[in-house]
């Protein structure tokens, strides 16, 4: 694979045309999932609704099967419209189409709300996956996601995937874009598969099928990779300040009777 000098603006470009899409394609806007995420009261409803899903995602939502997705701390408009897809087939899948089904009918999908909610709260923790890059398994494969998921590849038309899903990986709220950081390789790889054969085809403008398509399995592997390493702080400025820092953060990982706490993924409202 050849790595190119690639500047941003492919990426922002890719990125308006998305904007552009969303605001004039209506024809797949269902219910309010653009709305105002419910509270932490509605969040309560919701966790007494998810004792079938905690099976597969976790009861937090921190799932430790790397083929079923973590839904702790994800983005509350994507959930919604993920469960709202399910439910009226506009994503299919084996498991989930039917488990959708069993979540109990609602007004104005209230339910559906309430579990997108309960989710979204929760923190994202993950065991055993370390942000420091000396504990990386395969630098050059790191550095490939790396480079895609930051800046793209111009000559290959990929675009940057931070444009959109941000640089520490949090996704997008109010767009209903998720986030990935911390997010399983295997998932991440099984999703970028089922957009390039159309096998998945929900994304608005069916934007994900193009990028998909653009990519070679090696480049999403790579991707996937980097983003179960992704330490979203860094990206926002609470990750180590200076090379002081960042040395005894290292250190922390390498000895683990002085780890503090494995990686977590919050999202954006819970930062303070
Ligand atoms: C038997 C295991 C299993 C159970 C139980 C289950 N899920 Fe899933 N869930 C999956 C799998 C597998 C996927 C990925 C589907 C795919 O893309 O093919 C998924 C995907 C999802 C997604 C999409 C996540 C994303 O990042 O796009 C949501 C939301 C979700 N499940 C919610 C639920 C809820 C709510 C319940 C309970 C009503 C539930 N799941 C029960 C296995 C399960
Ligand atoms: C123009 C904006 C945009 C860009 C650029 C973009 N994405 Fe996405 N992506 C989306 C949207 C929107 C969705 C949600 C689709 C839906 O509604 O189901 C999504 C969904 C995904 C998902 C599914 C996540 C899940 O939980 O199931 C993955 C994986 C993904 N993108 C990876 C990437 C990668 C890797 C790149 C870069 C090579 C990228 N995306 C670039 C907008 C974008």
């Amino acid at each position: 694979m050849k790595i190119v000098k690639s500047k941003a603006a492919p990426a922002s470009a890719f990125a308006m045309l998305f904007l552009i899409a969303c605001s004039t394609t209506n024809a797949h806007a269902k219910a309010d999932y653009h709305g105002i995420p419910l509270g932490a009261a509605e969040a309560k409803q919701g966790g007494a609704l998810i004792a079938v899903c905690a099976a597969c995602h976790g009861i937090n939502g921190s799932s430790a099967t790397a083929e079923y997705p973590n839904l702790a701390a994800q983005q509350y408009n994507y959930l919604l419209k993920q469960l709202e897809d399910f439910r009226d087939g506009a994503r299919k899948s084996t498991i989930m189409s039917g488990m959708a089904m069993t979540i109990p009918p609602s007004i104005d999908n209230q339910n559906l709300k309430e579990i997108a909610a309960y989710f979204s709260q929760q923190p994202l923790v993950v065991a055993g996956v370390s942000t420091a890059p000396r504990a990386r398994a395969n630098v050059t494969q790191w550095k490939e996601g790396h480079k895609i998921y930051t800046q793209g590849l111009a000559s290959d038309n990929i675009p940057a995937c931070a444009a959109c899903h941000g640089l520490g990986g949090d996704g997008n709220g109010p767009m209903a874009i998720p986030a990935l950081a911390l997010q399983h390789q295997a998932y991440v790889l099984m999703q970028l598969d089922q957009f390039a054969s159309g096998a998945r085809n929900n994304s608005p403008g069916r934007v994900m099928n193009g990028i998909a398509r653009a990519m070679t399995k090696q480049q999403m592997t790579a991707v996937a990779a980097y983003l179960r390493q992704l330490n979203p702080d860094s990206a926002i400025g609470i990750g180590p300040k200076d090379y002081r820092e960042y040395v005894q953060a290292v250190d922390k990982t390498r000895n683990p009777g002085n780890r503090s706490q494995p990686p977590q993924r919050t999202t954006p409202h819970n930062h303070k």
